[in-house]
């Protein structure tokens, strides 16, 4: 699965952590081989390693998945999906960051780089794409770019997923009607409710925190339920 949108900051790689989170925390457990890997895999293919930075804070206890960083090296990602152990992949990207304006309709957008070329990868052997939108209109046209212009084209069963509901500012959820109704207009499969903004999450990358350990709150329960539900949702478009 990958979880993808060309606009930055929409929340993809909070989403890949945590939902990689939960699959691991309800991966069926077997004592048949002590030294397989872990059924659930995140990985990332940005130059920065940003995943990487993420799981390598978290307590090894807490890190119910293994993580793979590629750097977008080539042919890491392909040789992991071969893998019978390997249940679920979740693989983190970067916005595009080089995206050919004058591509014509129907054309691959995404240019020529070495991140390009690394998403290409990923799409060719993606079953599932997951597009963060956010109920602030700054993402919509970019959800939809990536929809119409990358998912459709390579015919990815894709999933919107809407992020950064601010329940308390949003009380009457006037701002989230508005994006469900533009998500539905366009038959746009989406999950069912958002993730909520919430401050824990802003610290999570530099904690080294999973939405699965939080400490224990009313916030950090609703926090859970809004990833544990992507994540269901997700095996549900499988
Ligand atoms: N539900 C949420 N509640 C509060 N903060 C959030 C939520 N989702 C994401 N954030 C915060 O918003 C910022 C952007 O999120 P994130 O880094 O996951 O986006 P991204 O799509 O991966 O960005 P980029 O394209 O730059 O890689 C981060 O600081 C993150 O902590
Ligand atoms: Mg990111």
């Amino acid at each position: 699965m990958v979880v993808i949108q060309q606009k930055g900051g929409a929340g993809k790689s909070t989403i890949t952590v945590n939902t990689a989170a939960c699959a691991g925390r309800s991966a069926v457990l077997s004592n048949a081989d002590e030294s397989a890997g872990a059924p659930i895999v995140a990985a990332g293919i940005d130059v920065q390693g940003t995943l990487e930075k993420w799981c390598a804070g978290v307590r090894e206890e807490a890190l119910p998945f293994d993580y793979v960083v590629t750097k977008s090296k080539l042919g890491i990602l392909p040789g992991i999906v071969e893998d019978p152990e390997r249940r679920r992949i979740i693989v983190d990207t970067p916005g595009f960051l080089d995206v050919d304006p004058d591509a014509e309709w129907g054309a691959d957008p995404l240019g020529d780089s070495r991140t390009a070329d690394a998403l290409r990868e990923v799409l060719e052997v993606a079953d599932l794409a997951i597009v963060p939108i956010t109920p602030s209109k700054i993402t919509w046209d970019e959800c939809e770019f990536t929809i119409e212009r990358v998912l459709k084209p390579r015919g990815i069963p894709f999933l919107v997923v809407i992020n950064m509901h601010d329940p308390g500012k949003d009380k009457h959820e006037k701002q989230l009607n508005k994006v469900k109704a533009w998500i539905d207009e366009r038959n746009y499969p989406r999950v069912a409710d958002p993730i909520r903004r919430y401050t824990i999450h802003e610290h999570a990358y530099e904690n080294g925190t999973l939405v699965t350990e939080y400490k224990m709150s009313g916030t950090a329960l609703n926090a859970r339920e809004d990833f544990m539900r992507v994540a269901l949702t997700m095996e549900q478009m499988l």
